[in-house]
């Protein structure tokens, strides 16, 4: 059985989860992936960052689900936030449909934050996220680690997070 990671990551944090996931595994692994890199395989682990409520890249899976019937797949998404279960279901439920839920693995691999690290249209928009929270009085827990995320980066990756998706893949 062919397997691959594929991913897309802009600050590292999905890099390493896949790099984590790919070594676990003994498979291959692809940065930046075309359809072609995936086709050839019975086991497609896709990854990307999560921005602004989207999933980055994840296109390239779910435009492409009828060619891929038949192969085991599984998504983790890699963002900054704690990955409550109520609030990732309506992530989720925009990437995929109930039905696609059922077959799809669906995994959140909490990462961090650099705002060194940004590109520098991220960095525009994160100083507009950061007017906004600085903005707010009274703020919630989340809000403020974000606020102070921009002084300090953080990294909440942790190589015991993949397990779940190792035994999806497994199973
Ligand atoms: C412009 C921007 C938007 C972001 N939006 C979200 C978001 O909606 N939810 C979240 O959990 N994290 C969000 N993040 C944080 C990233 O998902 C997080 O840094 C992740 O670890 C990036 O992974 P990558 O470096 O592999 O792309 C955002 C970061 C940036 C720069």
């Amino acid at each position: 059985m062919k397997t691959i990671v594929a991913y897309r990551s802009r600050s590292g944090y999905t890099k390493r989860y896949a790099q984590w996931i790919a070594q676990e595994l003994g498979c291959d692994i692809k940065e930046d992936p075309e359809f072609s890199d995936i086709q050839g395989h019975d086991t497609i682990i896709y990854g990307g960052g999560m921005y602004a409520g989207g999933f980055n890249g994840v296109k390239l899976i779910t435009k492409n689900l009828d060619k891929l019937s038949g192969k085991k797949i599984a998504l983790f998404a890699v963002g900054s936030n704690p990955g409550r279960a109520h609030e990732m279901k309506p992530f989720w439920d925009r990437v995929l449909t109930a039905e696609q839920q059922k077959k799809i693995g669906c995994f959140y691999l909490r990462g961090g934050f650099d705002f060194n690290k940004l590109n520098a249209k991220d960095k525009v928009l994160m100083k507009m996220l950061k007017i906004r929270l600085q903005s707010i009085k009274e703020r919630t827990e989340d809000e403020q680690g974000m606020l102070d995320a921009y002084e300090t980066p953080v990294d909440f990756s942790d190589k015991e997070n993949i397990r779940p998706l190792i035994e999806f893949v497994r199973k």
